[in-house]
């Protein structure tokens, strides 16, 4: 099929030196399976057709980064991994083999967490959460989603802080930052890390905490897969798993109310920081309606908390507040997968005319796809997040810092996330470019009133979005100086083209 698509491409005139390179790359590609295929991880090996290698393309979150990569390993140890990375860069000569890696697969933009013509190294088994009573601390394996952590740490009444809805993945999440409904008491959760396990790029397996290789610890606090593959994450617990909170959901008419709730709400989460407040305007094609969901939770198990009083004076239609636990309220607050998506986001500085603006560029975006969406199921939303200065300045990571940047502000902010699904490919053009617009109109008004900030929050960024950029030269230099100290030969640069590369930052 690969053979004829190539085919098909030199009838319909592409340059030649175009084939040649393509069939040299698929001729490779096929050579580090093949090579992966004989070494020790050999029955750990999937290809097209297989069962398990569709189940494992179908459980990406959204549609358009199902690729299909020349074939699947499935590594059930850090030492399966060090084999699969000593196998992939042994193998190709001229043609180094080319790979991405993948955990919970939720990053949203094709090619971040998987590859078309090369191996994905697909982290899902890889899964299990074991609690050490002991030391307060869970050991987490990258290829576990947080309901299963959340589940399995519910027994002991602790929590660690991680994904809102249950089946985002740990990996990708806890190399990016990770925000939680815990953020504004103990951090974000990439500061509560207290050892990483990696392989590196020569297959060395190491552990990176406060006491060993400390600049690889403080890189990979927001560097993503600049360095190498994250085998396993011990996390610092907190105690109580029991919370009180759920989805209220608005008329899209209470906009105007919302919006002086939430700029009150965001000054005032460091007098109350077991408040955590979501908002997300949803326009749904199907109902041709807009509505507003707001998940509040309170990190405590207290009802109808103050920090909250403004948004219970707003009129609502529905809402599930109760007692609950992490994993429940994790359970309930989903978004539908198999739908194609793209995430833009930026932050600012705490403002209601940002806020406005916001959902004013919401509603042209809607009017301007409805004429031109060929699909008949599609949603446009802005979600809303507080983005408070205490989610960096409480909590400093035990004197090692990450590399995110955000110490060098001093200000309340809100982080504004684009979210469009639409269910035809056909109109991928047209959301991805309505989308971009969105994003690129709301910065150049916040930049006209001086409410812009540069960070960019990686978990969310768009291919189209450079957030290591963000991330403040200095903190560049620092990831790109670990890189090297690490990879000297570049491998996660190259070989793995996936994700924020800080070569391209
Ligand atoms: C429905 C939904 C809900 C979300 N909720 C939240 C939320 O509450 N809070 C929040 O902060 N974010 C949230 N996110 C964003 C989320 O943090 C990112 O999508 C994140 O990438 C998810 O991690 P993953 O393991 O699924 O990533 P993947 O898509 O598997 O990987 C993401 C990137 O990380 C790299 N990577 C993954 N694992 C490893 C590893 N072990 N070693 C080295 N590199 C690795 C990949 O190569 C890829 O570039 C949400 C996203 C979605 C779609
Ligand atoms: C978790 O890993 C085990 C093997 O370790 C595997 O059988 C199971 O399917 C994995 N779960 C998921 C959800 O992938
Ligand atoms: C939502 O409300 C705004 C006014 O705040 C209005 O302009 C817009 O048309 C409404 N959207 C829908 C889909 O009704
Ligand atoms: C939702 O509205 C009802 C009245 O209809 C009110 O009693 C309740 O407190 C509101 N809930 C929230 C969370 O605002
Ligand atoms: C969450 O709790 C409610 C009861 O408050 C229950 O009905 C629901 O089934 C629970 N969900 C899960 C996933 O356990
Ligand atoms: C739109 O709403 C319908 C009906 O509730 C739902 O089935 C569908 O998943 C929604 N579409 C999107 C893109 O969220």
């Amino acid at each position: 099929m690969r053979f004829n698509s190539t085919v098909a491409a030199a009838l319909l005139g592409l340059a030649p030196e175009y084939v040649l390179a393509n069939l040299l790359s698929e001729g490779s590609a096929h050579q580090c399976c093949v090579a992966l295929s004989s070494s020790d991880v050999g029955n750990k090996v999937v290809y097209p057709g297989n069962a398990a290698y569709e189940t494992s393309v179908g459980s990406y979150w959204a549609e358009n980064v199902q690729l299909e990569p020349t074939c699947i390993v499935q590594p059930h140890s850090a030492d399966d991994v060090s084999t699969v990375v000593q196998t992939l860069t042994s193998t190709g000569g001229d043609s180094p083999c080319k790979f991405a890696v993948r955990s919970g697969g939720h990053m949203t933009w094709a090619g971040a967490n998987n590859i078309d013509t090369g191996v994905t190294i697909d982290l899902s088994m890889m899964n299990s959460t074991v609690y050490n009573k002991e030391a307060k601390t869970a050991s987490i394996l990258p290829g576990a989603r947080w309901q299963s952590v959340y589940k399995t740490l519910e027994e002991y009444n602790v929590i660690v802080p991680g994904g809102r809805t249950g089946p985002v993945g740990v990996g990708g999440f806890l190399l990016g930052g990770g925000n939680s409904f815990h953020a504004a008491r103990i951090g974000l959760a990439c500061d509560n890390v207290e050892n990483y396990e990696v392989v590196l790029a020569s297959g060395r397996i190491v552990n990176a905490n406060s006491e060993t290789n400390v600049d690889l610890f403080k890189a990979l606090k927001g560097g993503s897969n600049n360095f190498g593959i994250v085998t396993k994450y011990e996390l610092k617990t907190t105690d109580n798993a029991h919370l009180w909170g759920g989805i209220t959901v608005y008329e899209n008419s209470t906009t105007d109310q919302q919006i002086p709730a939430l700029v009150k709400f965001i000054d005032n989460i460091e007098n109350d920081p077991y408040a955590s407040w979501i908002g997300l305007w949803q326009y749904n094609s199907t109902t041709d309606k807009t509505l507003i969901s707001s998940p509040i939770d309170y990190t405590k198990p207290v009802a109808y908390p103050e920090a909250f009083n403004d948004f219970y004076q707003i009129p609502n239609i529905t809402s599930s507040v109760r007692h609950a636990t992490l994993y429940n309220l994790t359970s309930e607050l989903q978004q539908a997968d198999g739908y194609r998506d793209v995430f833009l986001t930026s932050t600012y500085l705490n403002n209601a005319n940002v806020l406005k603006k916001t959902i004013d560029i919401l509603n042209e975006k809607i009017l301007a796809a409805k004429p031109l969406a060929q699909g008949k199921d599609w949603s446009i939303m802005v979600i809303i997040q507080p983005w408070p200065k205490i989610l960096w300045q409480r909590n400093q990571n035990n004197g090692v810092g990450n590399v995110l940047g955000l110490d060098r502000f001093d200000e309340n902010m809100l982080q504004v996330l684009y979210d469009y699904s639409w269910d035809s490919e056909a109109d991928d053009a047209l959301f991805q470019r309505l989308c971009e617009e969105a994003m690129a109109e709301l910065d150049d008004y916040a930049k006209s009133i001086d409410k812009y900030n540069e960070y960019i929050y990686l978990n969310y960024a768009d291919k189209s979005q450079n957030p290591l950029r963000g991330y403040g030269a200095e903190n560049i230099a620092f990831i790109q100086e670990v890189a090297e100290r690490y990879d000297p030969d570049g491998v996660f640069q190259t070989q793995v083209p996936g994700g924020f590369k800080v070569s391209q930052a």
